[in-house]
């Protein structure tokens, strides 16, 4: 198993550039299946949860290519709808296969993802939005069998919880409908609004793109196009916070300032200098301890749940203390015992935790719980004294492109050791 090897105290100064966002690729990529003519999607970050999603498609018999960065798929050859659990269970957003093929085809059985390590994360909300547009959902064996005659119903949908993937499986389910289907307590993350931007170029008419309600009007056929991936905004906060926790300067480029304005106030509370250019943002914390900063992590435009734990490595360096809230997932702060091994101070009572700074943090072998825990793993060894080896970095791979190469280009002494 790879492990990361992290000489820490090293100030990171340069350049980064940030990759398509993974959780825009995997909606974009299931939209696929909606489309009746080849589509090609570009700024595809090369990740293992891209991967999963792709062979997935392909094993619906789709002639999916990935190539470079650019995702080519054509449905024509596509020759049943069974998503199997083997893949499902490896990546939880496999579910969004779900309401393209009912809504193309009228049928499908997926695989339940089942719960994985920051929290239970059931798909109620999917599947009871998905009935509310007539289909009939059985749910057996550890699989959920949908099906519809004929065409889905527009109709109303009211989410009892802000969600992420519900919104994306139900938006893309909308778009063959027949008639109007509203969307309400929809989540406004950036990676919805690039999916609907990607449906509408297909043809579908969707309307309060950014807004809490989704209004969609249900064609009879999407076709293909060509399509770019937005950036990473977690990809950029988190080299962002590598400059903030390593007192250096990094700028991000190929992203957008827009994308992320919560957790840039955040780094200017901390007292780094934030610039922010039309596609590139640079920190530069000007040797500096950060100042520990408090927030909570809420949907979207709030602070992201995604960036929590990095956040969190931040202020164990930091001046002052600090309390994090995290609302969205009931168990991620799985980092902190980690984080504690390399001597940062944090007291956590249920879904909240104090930090209070520490002046160094010390390497110690620690163990990556989850895909952004990892990173604040990363983050603390980057400003640790001494060589930090981190285990079970497999995590990482699922959402961070060339994560290594990127750190060394800013100066990081990181290197993947097997074994
Ligand atoms: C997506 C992101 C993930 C991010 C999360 C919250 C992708 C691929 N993943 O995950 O990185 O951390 O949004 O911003 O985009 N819930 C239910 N029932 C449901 C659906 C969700 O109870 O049917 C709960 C979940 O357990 C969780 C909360 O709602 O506590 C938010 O989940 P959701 O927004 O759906 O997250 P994901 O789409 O899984």
């Amino acid at each position: 198993m790879d492990k990361f090897l992290i000489q820490g105290g090293q100030k990171l100064e340069g350049e980064v550039r940030i990759s398509g966002a993974k959780n825009a690729a995997l909606p974009l990529l299931a939209a696929t299946i909606l489309a009746d003519s080849p589509i090609r999607i570009s700024n595809m970050p090369n990740l293992r949860d891209v991967n999963t999603l792709v062979k997935l498609i392909a094993g619906l018999g789709v002639t999916i290519e990935y190539v470079g960065d650019m995702v080519t798929a054509d449905t024509s050859t596509l020759n049943n709808q069974f998503a199997p659990y083997d893949l499902v269970k490896t990546m939880r957003a496999s579910i969004l296969v779900l309401g393209p093929l009912v809504a193309r085809y009228g049928e499908a059985k997926v695989s339940l993802p089942g719960g994985c390590a920051i929290g239970s994360r059931p798909v109620d909300q999917h599947l009871k939005a998905l009935e509310a547009l007539g289909a009939h959902i059985e749910v057996e064996n550890g699989y959920v069998h949908a099906k519809v005659d004929g065409r889905l119903k527009g109709g109303e949908v009211i989410f009892d919880m802000v969600t992420v993937g519900g919104t994306e499986n139900i938006l893309m389910a909308a778009t063959l409908a027949d008639g109007v289907t509203t969307i309400r307590n929809a989540a406004r993350e950036p990676e919805i609004t690039d999916l609907a931007n990607m449906l509408i170029k297909m043809g579908a008419k969707i309307e309060g793109l950014d807004t809490d309600t989704l209004v969609v009007t249900g064609v009879e056929s999407l076709h293909g196009c060509d399509y770019a991936v937005v950036a990473d905004r977690i990809e950029t906060g988190s080299y962002l916070a590598a400059a903030a926790i390593t007192g250096g300067r990094v700028r991000t480029t190929h992203t957008d300032p827009a994308l992320l304005e919560c957790v840039l106030d955040k780094f200017e509370e901390m007292g780094a200098e934030v610039t922010r250019g039309e596609d590139w943002i640079e920190l530069d914390m000007q040797g500096k301890r950060p100042k520990a900063v408090s927030f909570r992590t809420l949907p979207h435009p709030d602070f992201p749940t995604d960036m929590q734990a990095q956040l969190m490595a931040v202020n164990a360096i930091g001046r002052g203390f600090a309390t994090i809230s995290e609302t969205i997932f009931e168990n991620r702060f799985m980092h902190v015992p980690e984080l504690s091994r390399m001597g940062a101070n944090i007291q956590v009572e249920g879904n909240d935790a104090v930090v209070t700074g520490v002046e160094k943090l010390s390497a110690a072998p620690v163990m990556a719980t989850d895909l952004r825990a990892s990173f604040s793993l990363v983050l603390a060894a980057l400003a640790a004294e001494g060589e930090t080896l981190i285990d079970r970095i497999y995590h990482i791979d699922r959402g961070y492109e060339h994560i290594e190469a990127k750190l060394q280009g800013i100066g990081a002494k990181i290197k993947r050791v097997s074994g």
